[in-house]
């Protein structure tokens, strides 16, 4: 990495100028260094959405949007895909390197021996409606983690650092379960500790005292590979508000949770439950035309959920690998899905749509996932709750960096204000 490269900005108005440094990555464009601008010139710059900036360096995930290109440390999600779990995948997100046999199972061990939720958290649970959201309970329990563990929530500590990945990793599942399970009225379930990681999840989340649960290894296999393609993706809205509640030096537990809730909207992870409510609204392969002339009039709010990204221009690379999953997964579970040929038609008319081309929408991550979900059996509600399992391992990772880069400063915006000028209030008024 080389910071050498100078650009000169000049302010003609103001007189005054700035030499601002290009900072250089691994991969990806170079960056103009903007941190002394408003110092140098009296201006701050503007980009709204942060489309052209970058907000801090990062060694954890690279994206080449034009290109469809994803690494998590280097390594292309196609491979660890192919070859790696979701916990192996969460260990190389935290600590930068594959683990070895032996580190792998002292992780496992960690993450196994921290999968119980404190007995009075099931109290809490029922403090909600049954109806309630599961992401509306997902994000206050997790905001409530940090009432249980207050004891180990030194942010400077990297022990406690570490030891809040480990339960948030842990715990999340479980907890994740527990929100389905209330919804339904189910007793909830302890986690089994000789299952694996998304073994145990599928078993609390779907046995039930009248009769033995027999674990489907496709459905497993499934979902361990849908956590791997969902564990990090950069600085994304929920990331980019983990990394900012984090430069508060809030706690780890209140900045997943804001996290979570961040993750929630229909134009992030909440996608994934938007596209399969669409799917059903279009109902049938024959709907499709117009439902793609309704995303393209602008005078309608209407859009194709599960297509389009801020970064990639070009096919999600996930995207790629879940609508392959797809076939196999309801095929092998003997699933047959009227929805899937909505999909299929839908990606078809929009690939071949001027509107889409032009604009490059592609579908991405959450186009093809809910319908995999919805072939495991789990509700609707619930997808983005697993979407939030598993960035859960990139959230803290991000946030785990913030706190070991030195000289981190508090996240802090500047505004273009438009509002009324100085004005003094009216003699008389009261
Ligand atoms: N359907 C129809 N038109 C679209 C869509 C869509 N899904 N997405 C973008 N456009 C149009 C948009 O109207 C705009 O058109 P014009 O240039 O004529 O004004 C152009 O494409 C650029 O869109 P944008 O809103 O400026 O792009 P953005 O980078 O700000 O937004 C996005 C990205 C993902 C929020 C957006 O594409 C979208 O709302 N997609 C649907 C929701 C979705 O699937 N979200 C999941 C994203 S991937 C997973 C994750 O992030 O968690």
């Amino acid at each position: 990495m080389s910071d050498a490269k100078i650009v000169n900005l000049v302010d003609e108005s103001n007189k005054r100028s700035s030499q601002l440094p290009l900072v250089s990555g691994t991969l990806g464009p170079d960056c103009i260094d903007i941190a002394t601008l408003y110092k140098d010139t009296g201006h701050f710059t503007y980009d709204p959405g942060y489309g052209s900036t970058a907000s801090t360096k990062s060694a954890i995930t690279y994206i080449d949007g034009d290109a469809g290109i994803l690494l998590y440390r280097g390594y292309p999600i196609e491979q660890l895909a192919e070859k790696s779990n979701f916990l192996e995948t969460s260990y190389l997100l935290l600590n930068g390197e594959l683990p070895n046999k032996q580190q792998f199972s002292s992780f496992e061990h960690d993450i196994t021996h921290h999968t119980m939720m404190h007995e009075s958290l099931k109290d809490f649970f029922k403090g909600f409606h049954h109806d309630a959201h599961p992401m509306a309970i997902l994000a206050a329990s997790v905001a409530s983690l940090s009432a249980f563990y207050h004891d180990d929530l030194n942010v400077d500590d990297p022990a406690d650092r570490k030891l809040a990945a480990v339960r948030l990793i842990a715990k999340m599942p479980t907890i994740a379960a527990a929100c389905f399970r209330y919804s339904v009225g189910w007793p909830l379930r302890y986690p089994r500790n000789n299952l694996e990681y998304v073994e145990r999840f599928l078993h609390m989340m779907f046995e039930v005292p009248s009769e033995p649960l027999e674990l489907n290894p496709v459905a497993a296999k499934a979902l361990d590979l849908l956590f791997i393609l969902h564990a990090d993706h950069e600085q994304n809205a929920s990331t980019s508000t983990v990394r900012l509640v984090g430069s508060t030096g809030a706690n780890p537990y209140a900045s997943i949770a804001a996290g979570i809730t961040a993750l929630w909207g229909p134009a992030h992870g909440g996608a994934n439950e938007a596209v399969l409510k669409q799917l059903n609204e279009i109902g049938s392969p024959d709907n499709v035309e117009t439902a793609v002339k309704r995303a393209k009039d602008k005078n309608d709010s209407f859009r194709l959920m599960g297509f389009g990204h801020r970064v990639y221009k070009n096919f999600d690379p996930r995207a790629k690998i879940i609508r392959e999953m797809c076939h196999k997964v309801l095929n092998e579970l003997g699933v047959n899905d009227p929805l899937l040929d909505v999909a299929l038609k839908l990606e078809e008319a929009a690939l071949k749509d001027d509107y889409f081309v032009e604009r490059k929408l592609y579908p991405n991550v959450d186009f093809y996932s809910g319908l995999i979900y919805k072939a495991l059996g789990i509700p609707t509600e619930m997808f983005t709750v697993m979407f939030a399992i598993a960035r859960t391992s990139g959230w803290i990772a991000h946030w785990i960096e913030q706190h070991e880069t030195p000289g981190s400063r508090i996240g802090r915006p500047r505004q273009i204000y438009i509002g009324a000028d100085t004005r003094d209030y009216p003699s008389g008024k009261r």
